[in-house]
């Protein structure tokens, strides 16, 4: 941890380093074997687990939903970062937050009215994050940035996991961290999908701060060791407060 002045806009920023966040997409687990997976997430240095609710709508694959996040919560030390894949999420905000979950992002497509359901996962008492498919560029979000407290860019097409990383997302990473340098906003940017020890540390240099990865944790022959390489990479992230 370090802070310092820096120039940017024509006055002041103060900055502090901080360490980026990793978060294992529990998708990419053995559901036989579920509290064993979680347990392994618990004793790693995981500061995250990614729960993925897909409801074969907004997305074409159907996962699980508040029960299965409900048995989680009871068998995770860490927070649980809710990735809502679903139309109409606004009907299901506080089962899910009942269910236990820390973080709710749910996806700008599928949110006509995204400005209330912000309000409304805020006033649940969870972090509210916003989610842009591969398409939707960076600048849909200029009239809700104050708003959210995380941003998840995602680096596939979303609705499954082992797809491969699309590179493009390296350019809107760097646009949104330049875009909440500029507005001095210290909301976070999780990226999503097709990420590995080989391309972590090119995200995190764009300016990433919460990698999220399923299958490169879960079907790696050492998940927790795998969990300790994702968080040795890279320096550390300069976030403006
Ligand atoms: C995809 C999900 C991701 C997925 C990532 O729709 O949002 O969280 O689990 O899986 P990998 O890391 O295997 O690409
Ligand atoms: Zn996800």
């Amino acid at each position: 941890m370090g802070t310092g002045p820096a120039l940017g806009a024509g006055f002041f920023f103060i900055f502090t380093s901080m360490k980026h966040l990793v978060a294992p997409s529990l998708l990419a687990a053995d559901f036989t074997r579920l509290a064993e997976e979680v347990e392994l997430v618990n004793e790693s240095q995981a500061d995250w687990l990614h729960l993925d609710v897909m409801d074969g709508h907004f997305v074409p694959n159907l996962t699980f939903g508040m029960l299965i996040i409900q048995a989680v919560r009871k068998l995770s030390t860490k927070p649980l970062d809710v990735h809502l894949m679903i139309r109409e999420p606004e009907k299901y905000i506080e089962q899910y937050r009942d269910a236990g979950a820390d973080v709710i992002t749910v996806h700008y497509e599928a949110c006509p009215h995204l400005h209330r359901v912000i309000q409304q996962i805020k006033e649940s008492g969870a972090i509210a994050g916003v989610a842009l498919n591969p398409h939707t560029p960076v600048s849909a979000l200029e009239d809700i940035l104050e708003e959210v407290g995380l941003i998840l860019l995602m680096s596939v097409n979303p609705g499954f996991g082992g797809q491969k990383f699309i590179y493009n997302t390296l350019l809107k990473i760097q646009r949104l961290r330049n875009h909440l340098a500029v507005r001095n906003l210290s909301a976070r940017i999780e990226v999503d999908g097709g990420i590995g020890l080989h391309n972590a540390e090119k995200i995190l240099q764009a300016g990433a701060d919460v990698l999220v990865a399923g299958s490169a944790i879960f079907k790696a022959d050492d998940p927790k060791d795998t969990i300790r390489r994702f968080k040795e990479i890279g320096g550390e992230i300069m976030k403006f407060v």
